[in-house]
C-alpha cells in the first residue's frame, strides 16, 4: 500500500481546507484532484463543464486516478465524485490511507452552495443534490477511516485526522508485531 493520505467526501466537507492544513502539519505536499485537471486542461472546472460536458470532467478524472499512482508521500484532497465509481474505493486505497471526511447533508450542503461556482449544483434543486450524496455514501463508507467534521472547523476536523492517522498506524505496527511472533 502506498503512503498518501486521500481525502475524500461530498462537496463542502472541507477537503481543499483540511488538506491543506494536514500537508502542513505532516510536512508533505499538497496535490488536490480537480488542480491537476485544471492544470492539464487549461480550463477552470465550471469551463469543463460548460464547454465539454459532465462525461468528459468524468473521464479526466479517471485519467488523474491513472496519474495518481505515480505519488507517493503526499496529502491528496479529492473532487467529491471521484471515489464514486465502480472499482475507485480499491484504486485509491491502493495509494495510502482514505479518509472520508463526514457531514450531515444540511451542513454540507449549505457550505458547498455558498462557497465557489459547482457545477453539479447548477440548475439542480435541494433533493436531487440530496439523492446524489445518498447514492455516493455507500462509496464513501468504504475510507479507511472516517472522520466527523459536523459542527467544527477546518483546524479541528485536521486535528481528528491527525489522531486517527496516529491511531491506525500504531495499530497496524502492532499487528505486525503479532504476526511476527516470538523467536
Ligand atoms: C464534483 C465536486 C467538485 C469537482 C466537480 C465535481 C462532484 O469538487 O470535482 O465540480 O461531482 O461532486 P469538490 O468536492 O471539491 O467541490
Amino acid at each position: 500500500m502506498g503512503d498518501n493520505v486521500v481525502l475524500v467526501g461530498f462537496m463542502g466537507a472541507g477537503k481543499s481546507s483540511v488538506g491543506r492544513l494536514l500537508a502542513r502539519q505532516l510536512g508533505r505536499c499538497f496535490v488536490e484532484t480537480d488542480d491537476m485537471i485544471t492544470a492539464r486542461e487549461g480550463h477552470s472546472i465550471p469551463e469543463i463543464f460548460a464547454e465539454r460536458g459532465e462525461a468528459y470532467f468524468r473521464a479526466l478524472e479517471e485519467e488523474t486516478v491513472r496519474l495518481l499512482a505515480l505519488k507517493s508521500g503526499d496529502v491528496i484532497a479529492t473532487g467529491g465524485g471521484l471515489y464514486c465509481r465502480e472499482g475507485r474505493p480499491e484504486a485509491l486505497k491502493a495509494l495510502g490511507t482514505v479518509v472520508w471526511l463526514r457531514g450531515d447533508f444540511d451542513t454540507l450542503y449549505e457550505r458547498a452552495r455558498r462557497a465557489g461556482e459547482r457545477p453539479m449544483l447548477a440548475g439542480r434543486g435541494r433533493e436531487e443534490i440530496e439523492a446524489l450524496y445518498r447514492a455516493r455514501e455507500p462509496y464513501y463508507r468504504q475510507a479507511d477511516l472516517t472522520v466527523d467534521t459536523t459542527g467544527i472547523g477546518p483546524d479541528q476536523v485536521a486535528t481528528r485526522v491527525l489522531l486517527a492517522l496516529r491511531e491506525r498506524l500504531s495499530l497496524s505496527s502492532l499487528g505486525r508485531g503479532q504476526d511476527e511472533g516470538p523467536g
